[in-house]
């Protein structure tokens, strides 16, 4: 596992959109799996302005998300496809067939989970898998005790994540109970992982990353069997590791 500290937020994401630029140059079609929430806002805000200033290409470029809520219409101001669209897609040359979220108000949940895990497959994998991390460990919405084993699923989400999430939403009754996700087995298959981590809050869950026992109960540890992470964090969430 590699892990480069920035000093602030705007290093990290700067260095972060630069990471996944250079990809993109080496790779033109590659898949990029994709996160939401606010660790990698600043990131995409820094791919916009490249698109803008050197007008790098996302033609053939794919881009696969992570998660999305249950029950939320694609044009809900919360659901993930929106944010993807508010935040990165509309402002760069991405066709919307190109991009793939789970679809959280499909009449069959279980079967959109499998199509989904099959998309992932049949576009040949994921190249660059973006994430966050949850402060009780979680990736995508797998939450403690998901199986290592797990494939693309629906899950009912942890109290605390719906706490973290309310910021977004007007109550907290709002926050949608469910979420489709990538399993954990489904993450790992990425050929590489960018893992983004920012702010005090998040240095706990790091610590216990890159320190405690790889356990079911902390889903971030399984990262430590993967054979291409690399961390890119500030310096409040990378305080205190060597
Ligand atoms: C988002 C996702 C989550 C977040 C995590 C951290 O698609 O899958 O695992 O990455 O909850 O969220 P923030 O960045 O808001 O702290």
């Amino acid at each position: 596992m590699r892990i480069i500290e920035a000093n602030n937020y705007q290093e990290m994401s700067n260095l972060a959109a630069e990471y996944i630029i250079k990809k993109i140059h080496h790779t033109p079609q590659m898949n990029l799996g994709l996160a939401t929430g606010s660790t990698p806002l600043g990131t995409y805000s820094e791919m916009i302005e490249d698109y803008e200033k050197n007008r790098t290409s996302y033609a053939h470029v794919r881009t696969i998300n992570l998660d999305e809520y249950v029950g939320l219409e694609t044009n809900h101001p919360n659901s993930y496809k929106y944010f993807m669209k508010e935040n990165l897609f509309d402002h760069i040359n991405i066709a919307e067939g190109h991009t793939h979220i789970p679809n959280g108000t499909a009449s069959n949940i279980e079967k959109e989970c499998q199509a989904y895990e099959d998309l992932i497959k049949n576009q040949g994998g994921i190249d660059l898998q973006i994430l966050g991390i949850g402060n009780n460990g979680h990736i995508g919405f797998n939450e403690p005790g998901t199986s290592f084993e797990s494939k693309t699923h629906k899950v009912k989400l942890a109290e605390s994540t719906r706490i973290a999430n309310a910021r977004f939403f007007n109550s907290i009754q709002e926050v949608p109970t469910h979420a489709i996700t990538m399993g954990i087995s489904t993450i790992l298959k990425s050929k590489e992982i960018l893992l983004l981590v920012s702010r005090e809050e998040k240095n706990e869950a790091v610590k216990q990353l890159l320190n405690g026992p790889k356990n079911e109960n902390f889903p971030a540890s399984v990262l430590n069997t993967h054979q291409n992470v690399t961390i890119i964090g500030d310096k409040k969430a990378l305080a205190g590791i060597t």
